[in-house]
């Protein structure tokens, strides 16, 4: 198995380090600054010898190595700058996009894709339709993210173990981010049985806002994304139909067509072998109508 990561800095690295801690494949990473993917590389195999995995992580600037691969995560790109929103990154980001479209199709056009650039779900977009690809086999990589951190923020107000936690995020990676506070759970009794309205709110608010806070405090939020990548990697290399957020393509499902959005699916060998679709009520459709605008207003300004 191998597996491309497009991105050598600190999210690519994070993804190659936490793909090859799992063992999920060699690893190949990409970027046009010299020297940087050969040292991250470097780096990420002295962990892993001392660990006693074999998987070989590469790094490389010539992007014809990725010929073969079976994975390729796309993470190039300008990140957040303290104060920036994700939309805010969409012209810059979509040109490196559309660039590395170009080699994905010379070198590794059949590859499951997960992409992780931002804004995630206009960007997403952009990379099936750039590829004309199947919408099983490219999705992004934003909900699982916004998961990790709904997670986080339930375990520091009700106290109990992370271990115990099942939830889901869906909408927009970005302003209209949808926690599903009804479809969550704590050892399978509601989360609702839990917290407050109020705390409710407070945790949705928290976890939409988070991200900020970290590249305010850090510049960047690294070891989640990483993580995120790889619980992806593995549901569908593993052929494991793990139900994870994804943006995906929607073809009719939520009412919409045409558009990259976080939904909960199901991810095995076939890629995203199925969307969840689960009966929101008015107010949690409300959320994702408007995720669903912004990201279609985004669309409308790329050229595809
Ligand atoms: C994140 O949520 C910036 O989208 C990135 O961490």
């Amino acid at each position: 198995m191998k597996i491309t990561v497009i991105g050598a800095g600190r999210v690519g690295s994070s993804v190659a380090l936490n793909c090859s801690m799992r063992e999920l494949g060699d690893i190949l990473l990409l970027d046009i600054v010299q020297g940087l993917p050969q040292g991250e590389a470097m780096d990420i195999n002295h962990q892993l010898a001392e660990r006693g995995i074999d998987c070989i992580v590469q790094g490389s600037n010539n992007y014809q190595e990725m010929k073969g691969s079976e994975f390729v995560v796309v993470v190039a790109g300008v990140g957040r700058k303290p104060g920036m929103t994700r939309m805010d990154l969409l012209k810059t980001n979509a040109e490196i996009v559309k660039d590395i479209c170009n080699k994905i199709k010379s070198y590794a056009q059949n590859s499951n894709i997960i992409v992780v650039t931002n804004p995630l779900d206009p960007l997403t977009y952009l990379v099936i339709k750039s590829l004309e690809g199947q919408r099983t086999k490219i999705m992004g990589m934003g909900g699982m993210l916004d998961l990790s951190r709904f997670k986080d923020h339930i375990r520091t107000v009700t106290g109990i173990s992370r271990d115990s936690i099942q939830a889901m995020v869906i909408s927009e990676h970005g302003e209209n981010m949808l926690p599903l506070v009804r479809f969550s759970s704590i050892g399978g009794i509601p989360l609702s049985h839990f917290i407050t309205a109020e705390q409710s709110e407070n945790l949705i608010n928290k976890t939409k806002k988070i991200a900020a806070e970290v590249i305010s405090l850090k510049g960047a939020t690294v070891y989640a994304p990483g993580n995120a990548v790889s619980t992806m990697v593995e549901s569908i290399l593993k052929n494991k139909r793990t139900i994870l957020p994804v943006s995906a393509l929607l073809e009719g499902e939520y009412g919409y067509n045409d558009v990259c959005i976080g939904v909960p699916c199901v991810l095995g060998s076939e890629g995203i072998e199925r969307i969840i679709e689960i009966k929101l009520n008015e107010d949690e459709m409300k959320v994702l109508d408007l995720g669903v605008q912004s990201v279609r207003e985004a669309i409308k300004t790329l050229s595809i």
